[in-house]
């Protein structure tokens, strides 16, 4: 997710027990000529494991070069991204854009396929209209071009969050493939996970806005599919995971940038939280960390804490 998932947050979702995390999208022509930018967000650091690199572009011979720097800076697979809708990406006919373009799709896939021998996947949106079609032209396409896995963010650009996700296509999209497929899409609860494979077949489901501030949900998920009952989380794991986060990425990033950085990380934390518009707005006007480690401390002495994790819904439904 960009702006997200940086290192600090891969290794917390890494600890909560994601089976796979995925850098920011990185534009294949930045990590060819190795901005600043491209080099900061492909850092992968040696101790940190399953990570895979996801790439926006268009030319099948830059996607391939990309991969393989990605590949010789840590990428376990390379992921091509076939589903981001933003003006400024699509408007380069890159992203969700090539989910018009199957031909292209095809040869890209190729193309990255020839240079590196890690595997190669795409994430795809359900297509750039709601009825599906481009997007099973481009599942055609990336099966016939050998691609190794897709997962399918089951709703049209054109429909955005608002649609519902579509599980009948992501049956689809199980039922022409070999290869793994993973859902994605609406998954903030482990019952929305149960849902989605039950109802879908697929391999596997990707998390992305569920697990903003809440790593918890990977191992609920996680904890579900082994059979085992979910945990409940003491105040205390609560607001030692909180801290640590922000340490990390002070350390990773320094104290100004993670300053600027981790404001919208910790209203992710404490949202759905008894009196969490109170606390983001004092984060938001403080004006140094140790405003904001004041704040902290306070709330974990004053807030009444008899939840967590998938358990924030039913908590606020109870409190409403
Ligand atoms: C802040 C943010 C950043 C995202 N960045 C990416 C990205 O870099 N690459 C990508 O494939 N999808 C990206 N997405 C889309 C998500 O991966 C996911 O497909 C989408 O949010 C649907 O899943 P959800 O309903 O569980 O959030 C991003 C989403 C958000 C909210």
């Amino acid at each position: 997710m960009s702006g997200v998932t940086n290192i600090v947050f891969r290794r917390l979702m890494l600890r909560y027990g994601a089976d796979l995390v995925f850098t920011e999208m990185l534009n294949d022509r930045g990590v060819v000529s190795g901005t600043k930018r491209s080099v900061e967000m492909l850092y992968i650091a040696e101790d940190e494991c399953n990570v895979g690199v996801q790439l926006f572009g268009r030319e099948p011979e830059i996607m391939a070069e990309a991969a393989k720097i990605a590949v010789s800076k840590g990428a376990i697979l390379i992921d091509i991204n076939l589903g981001c809708p933003i003006p400024k990406v699509v408007k380069k006919k890159k992203g969700a854009y090539l989910l018009k373009e199957p031909e292209r799709v095809y040869e890209i896939v190729s193309a990255i396929k020839k240079r590196v021998s890690v595997p190669v996947t795409a994430k795809i949106r359900k297509g750039w209209y709601a009825d599906g079609e481009d997007g099973m032209r481009v599942v055609a396409a990336l099966r016939d071009a050998g691609v190794d896995a897709i997962t399918v963010h089951a709703r049209s650009v054109k429909g955005g969050y608002a649609e519902e996700v579509d599980l009948p296509f992501l049956k689809q999209v199980k039922e022409m493939l070999d290869v793994p497929v993973v859902g994605n899409g609406g998954v903030m609860s482990v019952e929305d996970a149960a849902e989605m494979i039950e109802a879908a077949g697929c391999d596997g489901v990707m998390l992305a806005r569920g697990v903003l501030g809440n790593p918890w949900l990977v191992e609920d998920i996680k904890r579900f599919l082994n059979g085992d009952p979910s945990r409940e989380i003491s105040k205390e794991e609560f607001f030692s995971v909180l801290r640590g986060f922000l340490h990390d990425y002070i350390e990773f990033k320094g104290q100004e940038k993670a300053f600027r950085e981790t404001k919208k990380f910790i209203s992710w934390f404490i949202r759905d939280l008894p009196g969490a518009s109170k606390i983001r707005d004092g984060i938001n006007r403080a004006g140094s960390w140790a405003e904001v480690w004041y704040i902290i401390d306070r709330y974990e002495s004053v807030i009444n804490y008899r939840f967590l994790r998938g358990r924030r819904k039913e908590w606020k439904k109870a409190n409403s």
